[in-house]
């Protein structure tokens, strides 16, 4: 059993996962948005068990790749599975991004949920356009937290009894300035690109509201309590009262938020069960653009 992080959380990933896009709209963005019309080689950057590349490939023209480069050895053994049982041209590279040299061979470098966990976006986003031939894509699908956590309603208590946005605001961007690492780098991603000097910048928002009630059918609701409950968007607060508001109160927080704090996740993870009536947007940001190099 591997002890990296990422390798324990193969079950969160795919079940995770479906809260972000409908089909229709990731094909809206392969026809209409990015008018893919001939095959591409696509490498997809900390790709875990290969997600993306399972929503692009049946998009994509008969003939395109995918590369997947990740750190977690499980991960990519999952993914070698899953891939083995279709018909695409895959490969999986086993490696720390931060360290690894890869070829310019590429027609598009895409990510999903993964530049959020690196401390150094920009070296890393350099890094990505780098393994990019001369007008091909990058494209990004990063969070939000903001607007994640501010797209989250549970019907009952007013939003501000469990979601505290404003202490929220404060929580990411302290651990922002202190790891680099970035949960609310998908609106920061146009600015990035443009730095790095890409052309065509454009950004637009994931399409799927989520909605859990007590008259969907049972199957259905099931899956999706499971999903918001994987996500961890209703978790008890993992520590007593006292070192909770003591851990807060050190990451920057007043008395009163620690304590408000402490008190809205304790009533969302009361409140919430599968018959709950739950609306919830995870309002990923997808940014590309074109990679055009001044020689
Ligand atoms: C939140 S997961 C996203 C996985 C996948 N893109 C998805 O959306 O299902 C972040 C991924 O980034 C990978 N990762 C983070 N830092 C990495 C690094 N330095 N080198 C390689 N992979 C890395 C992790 O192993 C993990 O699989």
């Amino acid at each position: 059993m591997s002890d990296y992080y990422w390798d324990t959380r193969i079950e969160y990933l795919r079940n995770s996962r479906d809260l972000y896009y409908n089909d229709d709209y990731i094909n809206f963005l392969v026809k209409m948005v990015w008018k893919i019309e001939s095959p591409v080689h696509i490498i997809d950057f900390g790709c875990g068990y290969g997600y993306l590349g399972l929503k692009l490939l049946p998009l994509l023209p008969e003939g395109s790749t995918y590369t997947g480069v990740d750190l977690g050895d499980q991960l990519l053994d999952e993914a070698r599975q899953l891939y083995a049982k279709l018909p695409y041209e895959t490969e999986f590279i086993q490696g720390d991004i931060q360290e690894i040299v890869l070829e310019r061979k590429y027609d598009i470098a895409i990510c999903h949920a993964f530049l959020l966990h690196v401390p150094n976006p920009m070296t890393i986003l350099q890094k990505m356009m780098d393994t990019v031939v001369e007008t091909g894509k990058m494209i990004t699908f990063e969070p939000h937290w903001i607007s994640n956590m501010a797209n989250f309603h549970l019907h009952g208590p007013t939003q501000s009894k469990t979601v505290q946005l404003g202490l929220l605001q404060k929580l990411y961007e302290q651990s922002a300035a202190q790891s680099g690492k970035d949960g609310n780098i998908g609106m920061k991603i146009p600015v990035y690109f443009s730095q790095l000097g890409l052309q065509n910048i454009e950004c637009r928002v994931s399409d799927k509201v989520n909605f859990l009630h007590p008259n969907m059918e049972d199957s259905h609701k099931q899956k999706l309590y499971q999903s918001l409950l994987d996500s961890g968007y209703a978790d008890a607060p993992t520590q007593d009262r006292e070192s909770f508001i003591h851990n807060l109160i050190d990451r920057g927080a007043t008395e009163q938020e620690a304590i408000t704090q402490y008190e809205n996740e304790l009533l969302l993870s009361q409140e919430f069960h599968q018959e709950s009536t739950i609306t919830y947007a995870a309002n990923m940001k997808i940014t590309f653009g074109t990679v055009v190099r001044r020689l």
